[in-house]
């Protein structure tokens, strides 16, 4: 497996910063979007102000992954490329790599550590944006971050040799045309992967339980993240993150496999392969993470010119 020293590619200012336990409160937008009922709201906010309240929702979390927590949570992800490896690795060094719903930007120092030639960021949070590339800045014209949504993506046709997003397209609105817009902006011959929550087991039914009561204000973010954060504190697999963003994402869609594999068919995409990551609930019995078993990473080529 190939070995990279992340830290060594790292800005020093962001390595050493330690903030360990700043604690960025989220807050603002926490289910303001659920005001009265949650079927009022679906018929009052189009596609745009979901999609903008969904990032802002998640730009709060971001805006807390600075410093030493950035450079520790990409040292998560890029455990997780590196179980992608070898197959995916090759195709990252020299190339030019899109992070669609790129967040912190955690994916994207992941893979200019690899030794892409340029990563893009696209999110649809303008916060994000702004974080992504605070958190990037040291790796100048190598990195560029835009805003705007994964559904229609401001990239010309075939331009990437690779495309990751990752967690993503399961809170869109509309998760299949954000597929299509991956495969639009990949090159012939490129690779694309995509993670989307699995569908079944009693994490989904909870969490579906919850967000009953979070769709309606109860219990505000504010008193979840502090419970959360009491139980699991600062822990480096991020429990209290994943909680909050079963929780309160706007959209939380849930797929199983083989629905993902007819995406990648249905798209020209070959040799798509599943991969298995480190995160917490994949060791699980089904029973609780459902049969497919936490998130689904499908990697898959799309087909030569
Ligand atoms: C679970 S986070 C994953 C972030 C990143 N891929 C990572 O693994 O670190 C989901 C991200 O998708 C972004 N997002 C949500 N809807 C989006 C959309 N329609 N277009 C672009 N980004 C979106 C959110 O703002 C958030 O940063």
């Amino acid at each position: 497996m190939t070995s990279v020293d992340l830290k060594g590619t790292l800005p020093a200012d962001t390595i050493e910063v330690a903030q360990t336990n700043a604690y960025t409160p989220i807050v603002k937008y926490y289910p303001c979007w659920a005001s009265d009922a949650r079927q009022d709201i679906e018929a009052r906010m189009d596609r745009q102000d979901k999609e903008r309240l969904c990032g802002e929702v998640y730009s709060s979390l971001w805006s807390h992954y600075k410093g030493a927590l950035f450079d520790q949570y990409t040292w998560h992800i890029w455990n997780e490329l590196n179980t992608y490896a070898p197959f995916l690795n090759p195709k990252i060094k020299d190339g030019v790599c899109l992070d669609a719903g790129c967040g912190s930007g955690r994916a994207m120092a992941a893979m200019l550590a690899v030794g892409a030639t340029r990563v893009e960021g696209l999110d649809i949070s303008p916060v994000n944006v702004t974080v992504a590339a605070d958190n990037l800045s040291a790796f100048g014209d190598r990195v560029g971050v835009r805003q705007g949504s994964v559904i229609t993506m401001p990239y010309d046709d075939e331009t990437f040799d690779v495309v990751h997003c990752y967690g993503v397209l399961h809170h869109t609105k509309d998760p299949y045309k954000g597929f299509q817009e991956c495969c639009r902006v990949l090159k012939p011959g490129g690779t694309l992967l995509v993670a989307n929550y699995c569908r079944g087991g009693l994490v989904n039914r909870v969490l579906d339980l919850g967000r009953f009561f979070t769709t309606r204000r109860i219990p505000p973010l504010s008193v979840m993240k502090r419970i959360s954060r009491a139980i699991f504190g600062e822990d480096d697999r991020h429990y209290w993150y994943a909680l909050l963003d079963g929780l309160y994402a706007p959209f939380r869609e849930t797929y199983t496999e083989q629905e993902m594999r007819t995406w990648f068919e249905e798209n020209h995409l070959d040799d798509v392969q599943r991969y298995y990551c480190k995160g917490f609930y994949y060791d699980w019995p089904p029973l609780f993470s459902g049969k497919d078993r936490g998130l689904i990473v499908l990697v898959g080529q799309k087909a030569a010119a």
